[in-house]
């Protein structure tokens, strides 16, 4: 994918790491809260029982335990902590002073009062590439305050983890190195059809210790002498599809130079919607609600009421011309421009300007 994405860390012929095709991002979180729970009952199992074990059973039960993520990281997050029964989800507010990223020092503080409290942090969540505003959490530095507690780190790259192979994109993914896990939806921007989302892990053996079962229906000399990689053992199904045919059609079909090239051009034309936006003919009447980042221009009507946003919205979409869809931004309405499809062309982006336009010159 780029230079700085270690794969020695996460190739399974590498002595820890792995790789494994799960459905969607969010299956992939629960399959790396699982490992971030396993790996943290048995650390904290050898500590107990070494001076006293009483304890155990409160502390590392999962009503007691934490899981961190930004106010603006994807609600599988919250569906992962309710599906394994995490008793906690504790959401770090964001600002827009800081675009809506999460700040680290606020989760060194949260993570410090979760202890106080006598609670049991087992996993964070950053985001790079938000799905409201695109935002980027700072890797390392989130990292940093993982490694310092213990914590096992999750990137939610979904979205934004494809452009981690633009070169001047690079900078946005340090850290990347550092962290427990991270997904990648290469049914977003990496042209498969759903649902195919790569899941990355610095170490298996969590992954296994908490997925791994081997009832004698299975049992076979390929397994048992570990010549075969037994995928059953990273998901929670049995089965699986074969998605990654898929993905290899994309990599014969485009090559890397050629995805990289239609990563670009999402780019490119995001950067022009937001010309346009902010052009002489515009600038009066929109604003950008948070700078452009990566393919996606979230803007609002400039000085106009809440309700007037959502009537705008409503009115763009009943001309059947152009879609977009709308988030909240510190609870204001923001309208979102997607740029990037595999056919958009800049002619495209122009006429769903003209159309925003004369929608919002009527209003
Ligand atoms: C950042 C992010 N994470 C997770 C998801 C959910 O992905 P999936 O449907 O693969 O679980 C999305 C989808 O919009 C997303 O943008």
């Amino acid at each position: 994918v780029g230079p700085h994405i270690p794969q020695h860390r996460y190739l399974i012929d590498t002595i820890a790491g792995g790789s494994v095709i799960q459905g969607s991002a969010g299956e992939a979180a629960i399959v790396a809260f699982l490992a971030a729970i396993t790996k943290k009952t048995t650390s904290v199992r050898q500590r107990l029982f070494q001076s006293d074990g009483t304890c155990f059973p409160t502390f590392c039960s999962r009503d007691n335990m934490v899981v961190f993520s930004s106010d603006q990281a994807h609600a599988i997050v919250k569906k992962a902590c309710m599906v394994l029964g995490i008793g906690h989800h504790r959401v770090i507010p964001t600002s827009k002073e800081n675009n809506f990223a999460m700040n680290s020092e606020d989760l060194r503080d949260a993570v410090s009062e979760e202890l106080a409290m006598g609670r049991l942090p087992v996993a964070v969540v950053a985001t790079t590439g938000t799905t409201s505003s695109c935002a980027f959490d700072p890797v390392q530095a989130i990292a940093d305050v993982c490694k310092e507690f213990g914590v096992w780190l999750h990137i939610d790259a979904a979205y934004g983890g494809a452009y981690a192979c633009v070169p001047e994109l690079q900078p946005l993914f340090s850290g990347l190195q550092q962290v427990d896990s991270f997904v990648v939806n290469c049914h977003k921007k990496l042209l498969c059809p759903f649902d195919i989302a790569a899941l990355y892990v610095a170490d298996r053996g969590p992954v296994l210790q908490a997925l791994s079962l081997q009832p004698e229906y299975l049992r076979n000399a390929a397994s048992e002498s570990g010549a075969v990689v037994d995928y059953e053992h990273w998901q929670l199904p049995l089965g699986r599809r074969f998605r990654a045919l898929k993905l290899w059609f994309v990599f014969r079909r485009y090559g890397t130079d050629k995805i990289r090239l239609h990563l670009e051009k999402g780019l490119a034309l995001s950067a022009y919607f937001s010309s346009l936006l902010m052009g002489e003919e515009s600038e009066q009447l929109f604003e950008l609600a948070v700078p452009v980042s990566l393919s996606l221009v979230c803007f609002r009507l400039k000085g106009r009421s809440e309700e007037d946003q959502k009537r705008f919205l409503y009115n763009i979409k009943a001309t059947g011309d152009c879609f977009i869809i709308h988030t909240k931004l510190a609870d204001r309405m923001v309208l979102r421009f997607a740029c990037g499809g595999l056919e958009q062309s800049r002619e495209d982006v122009y006429n769903a300007f003209k159309v925003i336009l004369r929608v919002a010159k009527e209003m």
